[in-house]
């Protein structure tokens, strides 16, 4: 039985972006400014150097990325939002229209496609209006203009869009984005919302769960037919379970193991709980790599944490594991092992893959010929090793449902600028037009899909 058969009719093959890491055109249409437009402006904060208004120019040329979409055959695209672009100071004072229109016209584009839209509304940037309110996610004040902002995304978009997404990586967010990046680094280092600054991540993940809550129940009152999921990261009670068994839990709380350690962690109330409780029709999983874990005996967290199984390099062929040098990580094994975690712990609940990838094994600063960058057998390996991890996954019974490649094209990786370049489409960011052309992985990916789809 070949792979691509053991896939069962429904499920999607997607591919994903986020609104900041392709679109540029910020000036465009009347979008406001975002937090990382000034974190870009920032000179030296973005290790590639890279000018302000690079971008793969997504905004603008989004007709010919459907047509890249519909040649490579997916089922779904998952893409977010910008708030900014919608509400330029991200409330509801002024609703920028020409926004709205856009992303309506990508999705119309899409359906005409046979795509399927799957939309994120937090991908990692806000409204600098917002953030400069009291501190983005620390300030509750914020999380209502965000509910309201993906209120008014379910009533503009809610007849084209059928699958939500509410946050992106809320652990990652919060650790790496609004404490790293945004507070000690950047913006706003007195945070006059808390009391202790490495209480932050945990005070914005208890709200960022608490927003999430109240949108799911916001629009399954609203606008029934629809999905929505939270898109997390595996680690353990800390980097995963707390932004799941709040939702999943009989408990409606976050682990016992963190409420024990951690006594200013927020209480919820009742009315919180009941809130929270069930608010998720799938879970998204962002899977990458993972880590070994063992257990310390003092620390706020309980584990400390070293790759598994090192890293691999690409040798003729196949991976091999290498010591000291940070080449790709690969353990597909690891995505099966969380499946199976996920199934018993969670009831089985749907899971969509909602990122999977690696980054091209060439740095920017080798100038490899053109061909070595098209020419990524380790990313098909990569991206085969983990669709066979998903079969056997599927074979024992685990609820999986999509499974999408991270990322489409080459884009803005956040702190790394355009070094570190994850696309199964190159883009030549030196041509007038940002051209695009398929990297063997991309069209290893069109063979598989069209074989899945010939199969059903
Ligand atoms: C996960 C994030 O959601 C995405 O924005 C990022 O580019 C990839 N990881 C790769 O680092």
């Amino acid at each position: 039985m070949s792979l691509p058969s053991k896939f069962p009719k429904t499920f999607k093959f997607a591919t994903a972006t986020a609104a900041y890491q392709i679109e540029g055109a910020t000036r465009l249409d009347g979008r406001g400014i975002s937090t990382w437009d000034e974190i870009r402006a920032e000179p030296g904060r973005i290790h590639d150097n890279s000018p302000a208004d690079l971008s793969c120019e997504g905004r603008l040329k989004y007709k010919e990325d459907v047509d890249l979409l519909a040649r490579i055959g997916v089922t779904s695209y998952r893409f977010s939002i910008s708030w900014s672009r919608i509400l330029p100071d991200g409330t509801l004072s002024k609703i920028n229209e020409d926004g709205v229109q856009f992303y309506r016209d990508l999705c119309l584009l899409l359906r005409d496609n046979g795509i399927e839209p799957i939309v994120t509304l937090f991908h990692f940037d806000m409204p600098l209006a917002i953030y400069d309110n009291g501190t983005s996610w620390l300030n509750r004040e914020n999380c209502d203009h965000f509910a309201a902002f993906a209120n008014l995304c379910f009533e503009r978009f809610g007849d084209l869009v059928k699958t939500w997404i509410t946050f992106n990586e809320i652990n990652m967010h919060a650790w790496s984005s609004v404490v790293k990046i945004e507070g000690e680094l950047w913006l706003c280092p007195d945070r006059p919302q808390v009391e202790n600054h490495s209480h932050a991540p945990y005070i914005a993940a208890t709200n960022m769960l608490l927003t999430h809550a109240k949108i799911y129940q916001d629009y399954n009152k609203n606008f029934k037919e629809q999905q929505n999921g939270v898109a997390a990261n595996r680690a353990n009670d800390w980097l995963f379970n707390y932004t799941i068994e709040p939702i999943l839990s009989e408990s409606g709380d976050f682990p016992v193991s963190m409420r024990e350690k951690l006594p200013f962690l927020p209480k919820f109330s009742e009315e919180e709980k009941k809130l929270i409780r069930d608010s998720a029709d799938f879970i998204g999983i962002n899977y990458y790599l993972s880590h070994m874990v063992r257990n310390i005996s003092d620390g706020e967290v309980p584990t400390s944490q070293h790759e598994r199984d090192a890293s691999y390099a690409f040798v003729e062929g196949k991976w091999d594991k290498i010591c000291g040098e940070t080449w790709v990580r690969y353990a597909p094994d690891g995505l099966h092992e969380l499946l199976k975690y996920v199934k018993q712990k969670y009831n089985n609940i749907p899971v969509f893959i909602t990122e999977n990838g690696c980054m091209d094994l060439i740095g920017d600063d080798e100038k490899k010929e053109e061909e070595d960058v098209l020419e990524d057998k380790h990313r098909i390996k990569y991206i085969a090793g983990h669709l066979e991890a998903l079969a056997k996954a599927l074979e024992e019974g685990c609820n999986v449902i999509g499974y999408t490649v991270w990322t489409l094209m080459d884009n803005f990786e956040w702190d790394d600028g355009f070094a570190v370049k994850f696309g199964i489409c190159r883009v030549d960011f030196d041509s007038p037009d940002k051209t695009r052309t398929m990297k063997h992985s991309a069209k290893y990916y069109q063979t598989f899909i069209r074989e899945f789809k010939k199969h059903h």
